[in-house]
């Protein structure tokens, strides 16, 4: 067990020099990012300050989610030996790869494809009423500068999806939320490429994402009733229908949505079986 000074240099070490996405990718010396802050944190008790949040005794893990979620800003570490302070520059959030896909987080070069199939009554039609149609020429650039890219890796995650066999375009997105609304995930696909499997092979190296390096416990997933592909995305995913409610859509025909959850031992089960 590391004695209390090397606790302060181990955080420091996994914190500066390394971006969230190093750790969740597991490229820091071939340890998981939980085996690293767990690593740096095998310790008698401390307590850690973050900003923000209430005071926390015991061993850091609560901190886990605050460093793997692309936390920025300054870590007292105290224990009862050593009182440290580590600045922590994390904000970059992982690619990843599957079999025919690449998720690639989404920046302001993405906005051009991403316009050229978003914009689709088609695709928007199933999405919440709060998304205006007819859209906005300059739509998509203000909601990247607005809504996207300014909490990505802090509390938002937005990936635009590619095919691997044509890179250079964004052909859809998944994004993730820590703060339920009551979701905490959204995605479109343009609509040539619908009905390929895409969407279930993109939502997956998120969840695992989402339950092995943010640390969530649960997720909860709404469509439309009658979106029948949104739906079926949830449960190839393992997802368990909770309720229906009032909802509004862009499209006026919806008038109910569908709120699931998913659980992490549930999603946990469903990766076994693949
Ligand atoms: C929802 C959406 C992302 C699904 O993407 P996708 O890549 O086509 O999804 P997948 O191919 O992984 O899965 C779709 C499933 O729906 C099934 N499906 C397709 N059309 C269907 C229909 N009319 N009725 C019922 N099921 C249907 C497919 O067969 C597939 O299931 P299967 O693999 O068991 O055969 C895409 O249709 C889309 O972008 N829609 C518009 C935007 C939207 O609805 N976003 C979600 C808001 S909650």
């Amino acid at each position: 067990m590391p004695n209390a000074k090397k606790i302060g240099v181990g955080i420091a070490d996994a914190g500066i020099g390394y971006t969230a996405s190093d750790w969740c990718t597991g490229q820091d010396r071939g340890r998981s990012p939980k085996q690293i802050v767990e690593d740096s944190f095998k310790l008698q008790e401390s307590s850690l300050n973050l900003p923000g949040k209430p005071p926390h005794r015991g061993i850091g893990l609560v901190s886990v989610n605050d460093f793997i979620s692309g936390f920025e800003g300054t870590l007292r570490l105290c224990t009862d030996n050593v009182s440290a302070e580590i600045v922590l520059l994390m904000s970059a959030i992982p690619t990843f790869e599957t079999d025919r896909l690449l998720l690639v987080p989404v920046s302001l070069a993405d906005v051009a494809s991403y316009q050229k199939y978003f914009v689709d009554y088609e695709v928007i039609r199933h999405l919440a009423a709060q998304v205006p149609w007819p859209y906005p020429v300059d739509g998509v650039a203000e909601y990247f500068k607005n809504v996207l890219l300014p909490p990505q890796g802090t509390g938002r995650w937005s990936w635009g999806i590619r095919l691997k066999s044509s890179p250079h375009e964004v052909i859809g997105c998944v994004d993730l939320w820590r703060k339920g609304e009551p979701e905490n995930r959204g995605f479109w696909l343009g609509r040539k490429f619908w009905g390929a499997g895409y969407m279930t092979e993109s939502v997956t190296p998120v969840m695992d994402y989402a339950f092995d390096c943010l640390g969530f416990e649960k997720l909860v997933f709404t469509n439309a009733l009658g979106n029948l592909r949104s739906r079926r995305v949830k449960e190839k995913t393992g997802a368990r229908l909770i309720e229906v409610r009032p909802a509004s859509f862009v499209d006026p025909q919806y008038t109910q949505h569908e709120i699931w959850e998913l659980a992490k031992p549930d999603w946990i089960a469903v990766r076994r079986k693949s």
